[in-house]
């Protein structure tokens, strides 16, 4: 039976750490970013340990279009995609308006656009199987306005919002779409998104392969949201939704400081 995963930003971090654990089960992958080496040795390195067949699109995903162009890409190989995990997306630490315009909008395009896109896409082949699986990776900033990282919180805030309403409209056609809410994590994100010195990159953080396990298991059982450690998930959904307002703003504008 086909098991093939088409995972985004699989070059680094949690997206590299999904396909070893998708691997390690026996699924055959689909394995997409732009650093073309990184997803070749890491290709070698699966198709070695666990004899699975993993295809490189070495290409961007980060517009509706290019997205288009890469699920072409998937199906021009004929290759039937199982489970879509949409993890690809970056941040950017800086007041609103002291950030470039245009790297915040390419925030939005590939956190947003290019994730609807691949999710409408692959969607509607899942549809026609009655069967499929989708994990879109989010944030526990998705909970949060975040002063300092504005559009990359409310990124994320359409992410949660997304996932959980497609789940419900999908469900009963056997499609699960489940958000996966992380708070920090030891990548390369940290630095991409200039977040070092800040309160947030201080925090102890967890293994990309932690977080991994929690996301891949609760999208197998078909979960609304997983958010990997017990405290976060207390935090979320039990303490921040009944603090005022402006004290939650100036809890994370802190936290974002340097
Ligand atoms: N690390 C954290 O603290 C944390 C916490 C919560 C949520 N997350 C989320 O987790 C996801 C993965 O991040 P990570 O922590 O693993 O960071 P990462 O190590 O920086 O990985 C990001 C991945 O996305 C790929 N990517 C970026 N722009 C792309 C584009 N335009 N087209 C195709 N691929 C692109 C990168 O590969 P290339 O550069 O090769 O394209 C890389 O493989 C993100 O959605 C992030 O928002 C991270």
């Amino acid at each position: 039976m086909s098991n093939t995963a088409l995972i985004t930003g699989a070059s680094s971090g949690i997206g590299a750490e999904f396909a070893r654990y998708h691997a390690q089960k026996g699924g055959d992958l689909v394995i997409v970013a732009r650093r073309h080496a990184p997803l070749e040795a890491l290709k070698a390195e699966l198709e070695a340990a666990h004899g699975v067949r993993v295809t490189v699109i070495a290409k961007d995903v980060g517009t509706p279009a290019q997205a288009t162009a890469v699920y072409d890409a998937v199906k021009a190989q004929g290759i039937q995609v199982d489970i879509l995990v949409n993890n690809a997306g970056f941040g950017g630490h800086g007041g609103f308006l002291d950030r470039d315009l245009a790297k915040d909008q390419a925030m939005i395009d590939l956190n947003i656009s290019a994730l609807v896109t691949l999710s409408h896409l692959v969607g509607t082949e899942m549809k026609t199987r009655k069967s499929g699986k989708m994990l879109q990776v989010s944030s526990t900033a998705s909970f949060l306005p975040g002063p300092y990282q504005a559009v990359y919180y409310a990124t994320k805030a359409f992410v949660t919002s997304f996932s959980q309403a497609i789940d419900q409209e999908l469900r009963k056609d056997g499609i699960t779409s489940t958000a996966l809410c992380p708070g920090l994590v030891h990548t390369e994100f940290v630095a991409s998104a200039d977040l070092a010195g800040t309160g947030l990159a201080k925090q102890k953080g967890a293994t990309a392969a932690s977080v991994v396990k929690c996301g891949y298991d609760a999208m197998m059982k078909g979960a609304l949201i997983a958010i990997n450690e017990p405290q976060l998930s207390f935090m979320m959904n039990w303490m921040i939704p009944f603090m005022p307002r402006r004290m939650v703003l100036k809890m994370i504008e802190k936290m974002q400081t340097k």
